[in-house]
């Protein structure tokens, strides 16, 4: 073990996330409002730990302006989250502007300003309107694409003079995958096809939403991306077969995303396999043509664990529909580090591997991580009994570690413009809840959800401060 230093380059973002619906509550929401997340919570709320969920949430929309403080004693200098596109509109299809809701986030986007906290702001983080879902099956349509170009319009024409950073979707991969690919949330519908339609639909809104973007010159003075999460995929061993399982594995899971939003392009394997396979979706050359023409203009990359996996062992049985698992199995490696609260290994270096990758693979396009974080179960057990505060050392452990690797990919030559934490204070995670704690700051949900600083917070703000990270490594790690 070795202490070492290295120094974070002038303009480095070192923020944090969270998005809106994990965030703000229901207050003020009106009735026709509810998203995705929402209808989820409402129809299956048994799943979710100890039922808490979206409805009350941190009440960001509440005490934002302790939240933003709070940033600001943090160190941060970028915050990301979403504006809930279900709470955006009192009509979807005729684009009228909920003003109560606009309001508010003017608000703390000025309150953001007056603390010097760079806003980022994603269009979707899962929050999908439930109105879009029941009348048109949501991204099945492409009545739905149009309707989030309208909604990207109206957010635009409001907000560009304050933001800069934007992003067209948070991890547009997930949803469709835990519900109509893996059919393990509800409403438990199986559907590979379904899957890959919504996949295609939103690439092409982020393309068209790159094209409005630039077409109406908003990019004489901002940015529009997306943010991706791609798992770093490694083989179990260097034999041919286990290789192919991590390279079909990636082509299904990160390359749909990566290529075409970065590239232009989808992988000509993966549309020959999903052929193959008998899965159909609905596109036309137009559609490839928007894409074409439209790539992002950087990507946040959120980066959590690393995902290993093996060659089927097992034949596939032919009345199961096709699932991309017909070519991996999930693979554990013997003796990993663990988060045990999580279930997630953890192994730093896929922040280095997937730096370097962009940069070999993505033409060393801009990116940052847009999320990195530990979620704690029963986070309470590390409180110091005499100052009441959260001695969090495994997160200033995990986060430094991450960190580290995205500054070595940084010296050599990777395209890396920062480390955003998830999350900035504890908040609901799909299903878990407040279960496993994320943040910098701890939410006390027996106290009215007031807020603490966290170890953790101090430590960043010095880090923040100072521009050095300083941290003791394996020697083998350097
Ligand atoms: C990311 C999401 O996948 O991971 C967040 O963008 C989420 O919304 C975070 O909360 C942590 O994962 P989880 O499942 O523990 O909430």
């Amino acid at each position: 073990m070795s202490k070492v230093s290295i120094a974070i380059p002038d303009g480095f973002i070192l923020g944090a996330a969270a998005s809106a619906w994990q965030t703000e509550g229901w207050s003020g929401k009106k009735s026709g409002q509810d998203s995705y997340l929402d209808l989820w919570y409402k129809n299956h709320r048994h799943v979710w730990h100890n039922g808490y969920g979206p409805a009350k949430a941190t009440d960001f929309y509440h005490r934002y302006k302790e939240d933003v403080a709070l940033m600001k004693a943090s160190g941060l200098t970028h915050y990301r989250t979403s504006i809930n596109w279900s709470r955006f509109f009192t009509d979807y299809e005729l684009g009228r502007v909920d003003e109560e809701y606009a309001a508010y986030i003017d608000s703390y986007l000025d309150e953001m300003k007056r603390q010097g906290i760079e806003p980022m702001l994603c269009l979707e983080h899962y929050e999908l309107p439930a109105y879009l879902i029941e009348k048109y099956d949501g991204w099945s349509s492409k009545k739905v694409v149009e309707l989030f170009v309208l909604y990207a319009e109206k957010v635009f024409a409001r907000f560009a003079g304050k933001v800069s950073r934007w992003f067209t979707f948070n991890e547009p991969v997930v949803v469709q995958t835990r519900v109509y690919l893996d059919a393990i949330r509800w409403p438990f519908e199986q559907n590979t096809g379904k899957w890959m339609q919504w996949n295609h639909h939103k690439v092409l809104a982020t393309a068209k939403v790159v094209e409005l973007f630039r077409r109406r010159g908003y990019d004489s003075h901002g940015s529009i991306g997306v943010i991706l999460n791609p798992e770093v995929t490694y083989a179990r061993s260097s034999a041919p077969h286990d290789r192919q399982a991590a390279h079909l594995y990636d082509l299904f899971y990160n390359r749909v995303f990566l290529d075409p939003m970065i590239k232009g392009e989808y992988p000509q394997e993966l549309l020959d396999l999903l052929q193959k396979h008998d899965v159909h979706f609905d596109y036309s050359e137009q559609e490839l043509a928007v894409i074409r023409n439209n790539t992002v203009d950087e990507v946040g990359i959120n980066l959590y664990y690393p995902h290993r996996v093996k060659a089927p062992s097992r034949g596939w049985n032919k009345e199961t529909p096709f699932h991309p698992a017909f070519y991996y199995e999930h693979f554990e490696l013997p003796g990993r580090r663990m988060n045990t609260s999580r279930g997630w290994e953890i192994y730093p270096k896929i922040v280095y591997d997937m730096a370097m990758r962009i940069k070999t693979e993505y033409g060393n396009i801009p990116w940052f991580i847009a999320e990195n974080g530990m979620g704690i179960e029963n986070e309470g057990r590390f409180r110091d009994a005499a100052s009441g505060e959260i001695q969090d050392d495994y997160r200033i452990e995990f986060v430094a570690e991450h960190l580290y690797w995205a500054l070595k990919a940084r010296e050599e030559g990777a395209n890396c413009g920062g480390y955003m934490l998830w999350a900035f204070t504890d908040n609901v995670s799909p299903m878990n809840a407040f279960k496993n704690r994320y943040g910098l700051i701890e939410i006390d949900l027996d106290d009215n959800r007031n807020r603490h600083q966290k170890k953790s917070s101090h430590w960043f703000k010095s880090l923040s401060e100072s521009g050095v990270l300083s941290l003791t490594l394996d020697d083998e790690d350097k």
